[in-house]
């Protein structure tokens, strides 16, 4: 029989997303409604390991629901790749009676949990939190529609000054290895081409494309490419340069604009669902799996598949770009 979890410790790692703090509001509250104490733990698991551990309130959570960031502040734990960190780690949360926790970040926090969980015996629950949305078992994460949504509203203003000079602009969206930001800002966008790191690009097809566009004078073009693609935007400009020199070409990287800023309400909600949902799994014995949404309902999957498995970009939405971009 599972032990019951009286004890549980939130922690935000990797990269931050907005919603998180909307996410980690459900997780304190729930906890306390259903009489757990709730601990912080500050800059994921680097406070885990440096003991950087207090308990929380209901009102410590008060009026963050709207807030970008988190207030748990992140980080990226080289020293928890080690046996020696987790095991400290272990023994702080120990020290607090800590019996159960919440990770909120991306496949490479999974990981940790993971591994964790699979050491000491402390039930790991994983919330998806990152703008990629690169994570199989979830048809969305926390913050991808905040990340989405800003970089549709600057692809706008970009097409209003592209227009104005018949320029072809690149704008580079985030995701180092996934495409979902680019793939969903470009089709929201109209933008002509969409690069991404999930599918090869084929430079002389975009080159041949470009060409007939500028053939007929279709002159305003948008080529939205995520960062982890082959090129990124600036070698891209370089090549198009290269390739069509009379071609008018601008480059504009997004950046971190994309991870900051009031979340949606989108994200607002799957953060609260899903930090409910945490708490619960917690509580009735689901332990070590990660919490998505599929199809609008919760759906759990075991932390050690959710690392093996990547969400897979259909073939179909590429297609979808390509017909809709003449
Ligand atoms: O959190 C994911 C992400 O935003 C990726 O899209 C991006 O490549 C990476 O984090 C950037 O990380 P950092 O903020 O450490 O530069």
């Amino acid at each position: 029989m599972k032990k019951k979890v009286t004890k549980i410790g939130v922690l935000c790692s990797g990269g931050d997303s907005p919603g998180m703090n909307a996410c980690i509001r459900a997780v304190v509250r729930t906890g306390i409604y259903y009489g757990l104490d709730v601990y912080k733990i500050m800059r994921g698991y680097t406070g885990m390991i440096e003991d950087d551990i207090q308990q929380m309130e209901s009102r410590s959570v008060a009026n963050i629901i709207q807030r970008g960031g988190t207030i748990l502040k992140t980080a990226r734990s080289k020293e928890f790749y080690e046996y020696e960190g987790r095991k400290k780690a272990y023994e702080n949360l120990k020290k607090h009676g800590i019996d159960g926790l919440v990770v909120l970040g991306g496949d490479g926090s999974f990981r940790g949990a993971q591994t964790f969980s699979n050491e000491f015996d402390i039930p790991c629950i994983g919330l998806p939190g990152t703008i990629d949305k690169d994570i199989a078992g979830t048809d969305f994460t926390i913050g991808f529609d905040t990340a989405v949504n800003t970089a549709v509203d600057a692809i706008d203003k970009i097409r209003d000054t592209a227009d104005a000079h018949d320029r072809l602009f690149i704008i580079e969206v985030m995701g180092r290895d996934a495409g979902y930001i680019a793939l969903h800002s470009g089709i929201a966008t109209g933008a002509e081409n969409i690069l991404i790191p999930e599918k090869k690009t084929d430079y002389d097809d975009l080159i041949e494309s470009l060409t007939e566009k500028e053939r007929r004078k279709k002159l305003v073009n948008l080529i939205v490419v995520a960062e982890g693609e082959q090129t990124g935007g600036v070698q891209l400009a370089n090549l198009i340069k290269e390739k069509l020199p009379l071609m008018e070409t601008r480059v504009c990287i997004l950046g971190h604009i994309q991870r900051g800023g009031t979340p949606t309400c989108f994200d607002r909600v799957i953060a609260s669902r899903m930090g409910y949902a945490a708490v619960e799994c917690l509580i009735e014995g689901r332990h070590n799996v990660f919490v998505g949404i599929v199809n609008n309902k919760m759906n759990y999957t075991p932390l050690n598949e959710a690392v093996k498995k990547k969400q897979r970009i259909s073939e179909e939405w590429m297609k979808i770009v390509k017909i809709l971009a003449t």
